[in-house]
């Protein structure tokens, strides 16, 4: 039987290779000369250091130099979490795309290994695209995407999905991988394009002993995800139907599918888990609009099928992870701690030529522990790993106060440009809230008409950070409650970068959303990461996240000052805050 079935697989595959004209390709065709991986990220950082560099994170990961995007395949494995990214090893723009591969006892202090994969067979010669780690009889293999031309390809690109294995188990670094020579090991179906086709998940296994995985897709204007079951993980057969699709989402990217307990706990699952005691949670990525949505739902292990709970909250319709700057994230199980973590990647809001100068972009949001809200199961919770304590400097505090309308309070630190930063404010009177309608597409423009420098009602409130001393540049993190007029409030949550910096050139959009406020509730409270040019908001506890890039001219390292204000016209008491001071880390060779 196993010899049948590998006589079938090899014959296959070589159809696959005809059909793909592969033959005239051969294998070492290159499209770019890719730098050999021994040490090449580790050199070109020395050119990076000698520039004046206000804009690198100090406790966010990002490599030495160049192009980052996607985080790809993270796993723990041995003692370490390894991260593998999509990186351009010659440029700070998009291209050359290899997987860079990271290595950290504790997700924070990473270590640079050499490359991961790089495109060097025919089917990846354009790039290795994103994809995911899974663990097969406790040893992790890598599928991702291969980019590449072939003749007779329409537009002559295609993407095809392909793996790859460990080259020593025994090394808990995972320092060189192997490409299988079944690859590619799926091409596009009947009626996809083959250029939107990509960034196959996490497989997960069946009660029938089979995997089953999936891989982003569109058809028409419908986002799909396109379901695989495989027994050996190397041949795979498309499921009849989609594991789940929703029209007019456009392609989804970096498909997302894991699951988590219906009682809230935060504790995390393996991703092959199920039964009546779970959740899932689907997230997609749009292209269109590069925003990562989720949805909660039921996963029908009969048919293979994905239900949300509330079908307006649909994948790709309600509800985000991040109303900021934050796309094609992945989580993953972390059997270490029994937890599961999200990693998503954070662009740039600069102009090219500025990445260009800088010789740097993008880097990975700081890393979240996700579970589901026991308040509301059709949504999750985000909050960053507990890890992040173990950076903590000095402490600065506010006591209680009362924030009458106007005059700015100054928390004191000693360098405003890397903290980590958690406010409580007392519920307010609700009763004077302005009476407006908010929902998910009013948001962010009410947070840009609503603007922390406006005076309201009941608010804005919040924090101005990475903020100069007179104020002329700042970034606002703040609410602002409002009334629906039938006895229900929402506060509105902004992250507005309109004064973030003196420079015209960076995109200030303002972002928001909104959570339901309920007349019960005591404390209006932000948790805020900042990080030099990253601003993380965390909040109500999570329910909403906002991240934002800003790059300040005179706001930097210790210039950088953090107020608190209250701009509406009802006074805000400010129960606590504390604002943390951050070492930094020092993202080095291994
Ligand atoms: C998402 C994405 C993926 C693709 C990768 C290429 O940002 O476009 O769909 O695999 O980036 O770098």
């Amino acid at each position: 039987m196993a010899m049948l079935l590998l006589c079938c697989r090899a014959l296959m595959v070589a159809l696959a290779l005809l059909m793909l004209g592969v033959a005239e390709l051969g294998s070492a065709s290159h499209h770019v000369r890719f730098l050999a991986p021994s040490g090449s990220q580790l050199s070109a950082s020395a050119a990076v250091a000698a520039l004046p560099q206000p804009y690198r994170a100090s406790f966010h990961f990002q490599p030495p130099d160049n192009w980052m995007n996607d985080p790809n395949g993270p796993m723990f494995y041995k003692g370490y979490y390894h991260l593998f990214y999509q990186w351009n090893p010659y440029a700070a723009v998009w291209g050359n795309i290899t997987w860079g591969h990271a290595v950290s006892t504790d997700m924070i202090r990473w270590h640079i290994l050499d490359l991961a994969l790089l495109p060097d067979q025919w089917y990846d010669q354009y790039g290795c695209w994103s994809g995911s780690a899974t663990f097969l009889n406790g040893k992790p293999v890598l599928l991702y995407t291969g980019w590449s031309n072939v003749s007779f390809s329409r537009d002559n690109q295609v993407q095809m999905q392909a793996m790859a294995i460990a080259v020593n188990y025994s090394d808990p670094l995972l320092r060189q991988w192997t490409k299988i020579p079944q690859n590619p090991i799926l091409t596009a179906p009947d009626g996809i394009n083959s250029t939107k086709f990509r960034d196959p998940t996490t497989g997960w296994l069946g009660k029938d002993d089979k995997w089953r995985m999936i891989v982003g897709a569109k058809r028409k204007h419908r986002g799909l995800a396109i379901l695989y079951r495989s027994s050996d993980f190397v041949q795979w057969e498309k499921a009849k139907h989609p594991l789940h699709s929703v029209a007019r989402t456009g392609m989804w990217e970096c498909p997302d599918f894991y699951p988590m307990l219906a009682s809230a706990s935060r504790n995390g699952i393996d991703t092959s888990v199920t039964g009546p005691h779970v959740k899932h949670v689907l997230k997609v990525s749009l292209d269109d609009t590069k925003h990562d949505y989720y949805a909660v739902g039921t996963y029908v292990t009969g048919n293979d099928s994905f239900i949300p709970t509330n079908a307006k909250l649909d994948a790709g319709l309600g509800l985000r992870y991040d109303y900021g700057k934050y796309y094609a994230s992945k989580t993953f199980f972390d059997d270490n701690k029994g937890r599961r973590i999200l990693l998503g990647w954070v662009n740039e809001s600069s102009i090219e030529s500025a990445d260009i100068a800088k010789n740097w972009s993008s880097m990975q949001g700081f890393p979240r522990i996700v579970w589901l809200d026991a308040e509301n199961s059709e949504r999750i919770l985000q909050w960053p790993i507990d890890e992040i304590k173990s950076l903590y400097k000095q402490k600065n505090t506010l006591e209680s106060m009362r924030l009458d309308i106007g005059p700015v309070v100054k928390v004191k630190t000693t360098n405003g440009a890397q903290l980590d930063i958690e406010v409580d404010f007392a519920l307010p009177e609700l009763k004077q809230a302005e009476k407006l309608e908010v929902n998910a597409s009013s948001a962010q423009q009410l947070c840009s008409e609503r603007a922390s420098s406006r005076s309201g009602l009941v608010g804005p409130f919040g924090l101005l950070v990475l903020a100069s001393e007179d104020q002329s540049e700042q970034t606002a993190v703040f609410f602002y409650i409002v009334s629906d007029g039938r006895g229900s409030w929402n506060a509105l949550v902004c992250s507005d970068q309109s004064r973030s910096s003196l420079s015209t050139d960076p995109d200030k959009t303002a972002y928001g959303s909104f959570i339901p406020v309920f007349g019960n509730e005591t404390t209006m409270s932000l948790r805020v990461l900042v990080d030099h040019s990253i601003v993380e908001t965390f909040a109500q506890g999570g329910k909403v996240c906002i991240t934002s890039r800003v790059y300040p001219t005179k706001a930097i390292n210790e210039e950088a000052q953090v107020y608190v204000f209250n701009n509406g016209s009802v006074p805000i008491q400010l129960k606590k805050l504390t604002a943390w001071e951050m070492e930094t880390v020092d993202i080095g060779p291994f």
